[in-house]
């Protein structure tokens, strides 16, 4: 399987990003050489997951700015505002993409002295070390979870939150490839996640391919699962993180966390320190990106809904702290989820 994002940057640059839209059925990789390209990759999913998409910002930010090597570097500096809002603008909810663009553009404004080839050198340089520690924190967060994964455990993941959301080995799924290194015999239900079925059509690929048994289940039969007991863990990923620990993921997190909580089941969530927005005080403040209505009304299967009725279809819910067991994250696991624990984090990193 081709590499979820690759960056080529000889004389020409181009992001290489495996078509996600298009698996399982077919595996092909989508070239973007424009910024323009690069938004249109994430608003369409071609590649998607909280911390892909920053990486694929970052790359993308440098395709943008690459005409602009020449110019004063007023005017490079305008321009990477200019294209790193943009990129910010194609999807709303995941906290990562702005991150990886104001890191980016903070590592060149610090050195705005110089010329505007050496700050796109600069740029480059910075979005590829965004990319390598996003393997480093998988790697991490795999570690610090993957004691929660029981021998004979169920364990039950929403969306997909593996090496396919990722520059890396995932978030969610990184605990699993990390319990089946450790010699631990566990079996995965992965809900569909409808409307765009990222669970079946891609944590179910990423998982197998790894030799982790896997379940699909439809979403509505999750609850029936943990009530017939062959579900001990919930793990999921996440999008954005506010402050009092509330989460935005895909939507169904929500009712997963819900029904673990009523079946005492441990809930944990997954997820970097960049998938956190200490600016947000609770979920209510998180923008919650609502999709086009066909994604329900023809999906991926044909029209299924008559144009007589409206389509409800936000991307992501927000899970309540409260339901969350813990998040595990590349520093430890924080538990209990409380803005006081958040905080502690934050200050233990520095
Ligand atoms: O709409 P998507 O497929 O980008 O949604 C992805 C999710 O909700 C993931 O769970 C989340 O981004 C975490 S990925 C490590």
């Amino acid at each position: 399987m081709p590499a979820t994002i690759e960056w080529k940057c000889g004389g020409e640059c181009e992001l290489r990003l495996l078509d996600q839209t298009l698996l399982p059925q077919r595996v092909e990789v989508r070239v973007c050489t424009s910024a323009e390209e690069v938004w249109e990759a994430i608003r369409c999913l071609c590649v998607r997951g909280a911390p892909a998409i920053g990486v694929a910002a970052a790359f993308g930010l440098c395709l943008g700015t690459k005409s602009a090597r020449g110019a004063s570097t007023g005017e490079f500096l305008r321009k990477i505002q200019e294209v790193g809002e943009y990129l910010c603008s194609s999807r709303p909810t995941a906290v990562n993409l702005s991150w990886a663009v104001n890191r980016a553009m903070a590592a060149v404004r610090k050195e705005a002295g110089d010329e505007s080839e050496r700050l796109w050198q600069i740029l480059s340089a910075e979005a590829c070390a965004i990319a390598r520690e996003d393997v480093e924190t998988c790697r991490q967060i795999g570690e610090n979870g993957a004691h929660l994964i029981r021998d004979r455990a169920g364990v039950l993941t929403h969306c997909n939150a593996g090496a396919l959301a990722t520059a890396g080995s995932g978030t969610a799924l990184a605990l699993m490839y990390e319990a089946k290194q450790r010699g631990v015999s566990f079996s995965v239900f992965a809900d569909e996640t409808r409307p765009l079925l990222q669970g079946a059509r891609l944590t179910a690929l990423e998982l197998s391919a790894a030799g982790i048994d896997v379940t699909v289940l439809c979403d509505n039969m999750a609850a029936s699962l943990m009530a017939a007991g062959r579900v001990q863990l919930v793990v999921v990923g996440a999008d954005r993180i506010a402050a009092n620990g509330d989460v935005a993921n895909k939507i169904g997190t929500y009712g997963a966390a819900v029904a673990a909580r009523y079946h005492g089941i441990p809930f944990y969530v997954a997820a970097p320190l960049s998938t956190f927005d200490l600016s947000i005080a609770d979920g209510a403040g998180i923008p919650i990106e609502q999709r086009a209505e066909d994604e329900i009304r023809v999906g991926r299967h044909g029209r299924s809904v008559p144009d007589s009725a409206s389509c409800y279809n936000p991307a992501f819910d927000v899970t309540p702290a409260e339901l969350i067991t813990g998040i595990v994250c590349e520093l430890g696991v924080l538990e209990p989820v409380t803005a006081e624990n958040i905080r502690k984090i934050f200050a233990a990193r520095g």
